[in-house]
This record gives C-alpha cells, sequence and structure tokens, in this order.
C-alpha cells in the first residue's frame, strides 16, 4: 500500500505537437488513480539515446514508440526492453517485417477481405552487387506489362510494395502509360494493383488500441484538408465494419496504433492502405480531428501503464487462419476476427477504466484546448512545415478547426 509511479516514455523522432499537449494534458490531469491496494501517478518523460548495456534496466512501464521503424538503436533498445524488462511498449518492434503494404494484403487476403486484385513486379534498376548479373542472367524473365495489367484489368495503379506518401503512386490506364510508370520506378519493387473505380466513399479509420475514429477523407485535396472535418457522413453501420476491420488488421499484425484506409464502392468495403503503423499524429494533417488523437494517446497509454498489463510479445496468427479456414462467408468471419481483436485489447476492461478513472479528460481536454500551451504547440508544428511567411495564417487555420471541434461538443 503506498504511492507507485508509473513511468511513460515517449520515444519521438520530429513530432512536435502531439507530444507537447500529451504532457500538458498529463499535468493537468493529475492522476492518482486508486489501483489493488495503491495508489497510481505517472511519470511522462522523452526516451534519450544514448548507449546502453543490454542488462541493464528500464525504467519505463510503458513506451509509446515512433522512431522504431526507422532508428535502429531505438529498436533494439526497445527489443531488449520487451525481452529482458517486461516493457510495454507500441507498437511491437517485431511487427515491423509487416509495416509494407505487401505483407499486410497477403494477411488480409487470405482472412478473406475484399483486397483489390495485386500484382508484384520485380524491379525496373537494381542496386549493383556482385552476384546480381548471374542470378538475373539465369532466373529474371522477361515480362509483358501489358499482359500482367490485362490480368489485373486496367486502370490500375502501379506503386512501390512497401509505399508512403504517395511517392511513385501512379494510376495509368494503358500498357503504354503503365510502362512509362514502370520505367521511372527505378529501383522500387512495385505492385501493380486494380483501382477502386467510382467509389461513393474514402475513409480513414485511425485505430488506438480498442479506440477507432473514422474520418472521412478527400485524396485529391491538398495535405491540410485530406482530413475532412466531416461528422455523420456514414450510416452506424459502416462505422462499425470499419471498426472491425482496423481492429482485426491492428490485433493481427501486432499494431496497437495504426490507420486503415478503405474505399467503399457499391456497399462493399476496400481496405486499400492499411499498414500506417506510425500514423500521421500531426494537427497540421488532422486539426479537427488532432484532440481526439491525442487524448486517445493517453487513454492507452495510462491504461496500460496504470494496470501493468501484458505486452502480447509474439504475434500469434493461428486464431485467424483457424477462422479463415472454416466455410464462413466474410461477414461472419469479419465478425469472429473482431471479436479476437476486441479480447486482445481487452475493449470492455478499458471502457471500464476509462469510466472510472479519466472521466475528467473530455472536460480537462475541452479547457487544454482552448488554451495558450495548446495553440503554442499548434504553432510550433505548423512552422516546422510551412514557409515563415505563411505560419500565422496556417496557425489560424487550424486552430480554429480546433475550436470548431470544442463548440461541436468535442465529437
Ligand atoms: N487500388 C486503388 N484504388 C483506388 N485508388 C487508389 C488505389 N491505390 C491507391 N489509390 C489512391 O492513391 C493514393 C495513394 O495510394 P496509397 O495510399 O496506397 O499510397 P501511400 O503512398 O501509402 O499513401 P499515404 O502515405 O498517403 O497513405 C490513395 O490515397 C488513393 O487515393
Ligand atoms: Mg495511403
Amino acid at each position: 500500500m503506498g504511492t507507485v509511479t508509473r513511468n511513460i516514455g515517449l520515444s519521438l523522432g520530429a513530432d512536435i505537437c502531439w507530444p507537447l499537449c500529451f504532457e500538458h494534458l498529463m499535468r493537468r490531469l493529475d492522476l492518482h488513480i486508486p489501483h489493488e491496494g495503491d495508489t497510481i501517478d505517472f511519470h511522462v518523460e522523452r526516451v534519450s539515446i544514448e548507449p546502453f548495456d543490454l542488462q541493464q534496466p528500464v525504467k519505463y512501464d510503458v513506451v509509446v514508440d515512433r522512431l522504431t521503424h526507422w532508428y535502429h538503436t531505438t529498436r533494439e533498445w526497445l527489443k531488449k526492453g520487451i525481452l529482458m524488462n517486461d516493457l510495454y511498449v507500441f507498437n511491437n518492434p517485431w511487427s515491423i517485417q509487416s509495416n509494407e503494404k505487401h505483407t499486410s494484403y497477403c494477411a488480409m487476403m487470405e482472412l478473406g477481405m475484399p483486397i483489390p486484385k495485386t500484382w508484384m513486379l520485380p524491379p525496373k534498376r537494381y542496386e549493383p552487387t556482385p552476384d546480381l548479373k548471374p542470378t538475373l542472367d539465369q532466373y529474371a524473365r522477361l515480362f509483358d506489362l501489358g499482359k500482367v495489367g490485362d490480368q489485373v484489368g486496367w486502370p490500375l495503379f502501379l506503386k512501390p510494395f512497401d509505399g508512403g506518401g504517395w511517392r511513385a503512386v501512379t494510376r495509368v490506364k494503358s500498357p503504354k502509360e503503365a510502362w512509362k510508370a514502370y520505367d521511372e520506378s527505378e529501383k522500387y519493387i512495385m505492385h501493380a494493383q486494380a483501382s477502386v473505380e467510382g467509389y461513393d466513399l474514402f475513409v480513414r479509420c485511425i485505430g488506438f488500441g480498442p479506440q477507432t475514429r473514422c474520418v472521412k477523407y478527400d485524396a485529391s485535396a491538398p495535405l491540410h484538408d485530406r482530413y475532412t472535418v466531416a461528422t455523420d457522413f456514414m450510416p452506424q453501420a459502416d462505422m462499425d465494419h470499419l471498426r472491425k476491420v482496423t481492429l482485426t488488421i491492428n490485433a493481427f499484425f501486432g499494431w496497437e496504433f495504426n490507420s486503415c484506409e478503405a474505399l467503399r464502392r457499391e456497399g462493399t468495403w476496400h481496405p486499400i492502405d492499411f499498414a500506417n503503423p506510425c500514423p500521421d499524429s500531426q494537427v497540421t494533417s488532422l486539426h479537427f480531428h488532432f484532440p481526439w488523437l491525442v487524448k486517445a494517446y493517453l487513454r492507452w497509454s495510462i491504461f496500460c501503464a496504470a494496470t501493468k498489463r501484458k505486452m502480447r510479445r509474439t504475434l500469434d496468427w493461428e486464431p485467424f487462419y483457424k477462422i479463415a479456414a472454416k466455410k464462413w462467408d466474410y461477414p461472419k468471419k469479419l465478425d469472429a476476427y473482431a471479436a479476437i481483436a476486441e479480447a486482445r485489447f481487452e475493449s470492455d476492461r478499458f471502457e471500464q477504466f476509462c469510466k472510472d478513472h479519466l472521466g475528467h479528460l473530455d472536460e480537462v481536454a475541452y479547457d487544454f484546448f482552448a488554451s495558450q500551451d495548446a495553440k503554442n504547440a499548434v504553432r510550433l508544428k505548423t512552422k516546422a512545415l510551412v514557409p515563415a511567411h505563411e505560419v500565422e495564417k496556417f496557425t489560424e487555420l487550424f486552430w480554429s478547426r480546433i475550436q470548431d471541434w470544442r463548440a461541436a461538443g468535442c465529437p
């Protein structure tokens, strides 16, 4: 019986806005949570990068990681922490093997999701290595991209198998256009993927533990307008469906935060890009939705740290494959996958925890997102992104959308 401090580490790279808001809100929440006879408070700090002894202890209970996917020292430190120090990290660093689109397409096709038909192509050019020539001379087959396109169906998207940030993504309507895009794709390993033509809705569903939020997405808009501020834009049944899809994907791959892009055509949702396990968390993209995301970061970190929830160290795909093998239709399978996911994310226990201990978060966030501290966080991020003469204009734009969120009752 006593006061126990849980340490939450933020493992960060260039992130600016959400960590500042996270830290401010944590202070304002001033948590003292009763748990199993103790009172738990929290200490948040940013994880530093420095030499470490493999056998030294790790001071954190939970690390929120935004670095692992590209910064290898941190990845290895996190792995050590998980293997040796009972550290809880999201996302699981071993899930990185699945961070490219390709793995996620394969697995979710196998689970029965209506992923558009996709082929993989060897790259146009290679990094020269001593064995490259004998390998390609013997084994690389000339291929006709037009014939691949006929199999996939036109129009199609040529895009890197591990893409991100719309790099080298091209919609092509003919073999000629396909060859041109392929010739320009250089060393990227490309997918040729059937285009979901004539979709009537494009949604990004952000998943954070058991929390999900569907945002209507406008791919044709400039970056700061792609996450639209629309609310109530689709029926609850679609929301429920995309929640199931997103939680299934996240639980399968060991991603506790991720976002899933899906297109709806004739009532069917086609997931097209759902390996975003370090999802955009910037106010400059999310604006109206940013406070929700910051609250999601807080709730899940606090829940995991307070309850000492055990991290699932291995991914364990077998229960999903068992369901996939059944002769059920897709909706029934999806219900069963989602039930595994809800159990893995402890949705009910989490909801109860939030009710019991974080009831004041909404009010604290409502006040905070009107404060100078919050506005400074928005300005600092905006300053890092836009030219100097546009900082004020865009800061005001993003800030006004946050105020719209407050005025709308913090949806
Ligand atoms: N199969 C498809 N059918 C229709 N549109 C597609 C398809 N694949 C990609 N697109 C379009 O191209 C855009 C970029 O593709 P994709 O999301 O796969 O690439 P990305 O580089 O991961 O993008 P981001 O990093 O923004 O998520 C999508 O937002 C969508 O507008
Ligand atoms: Mg995308």
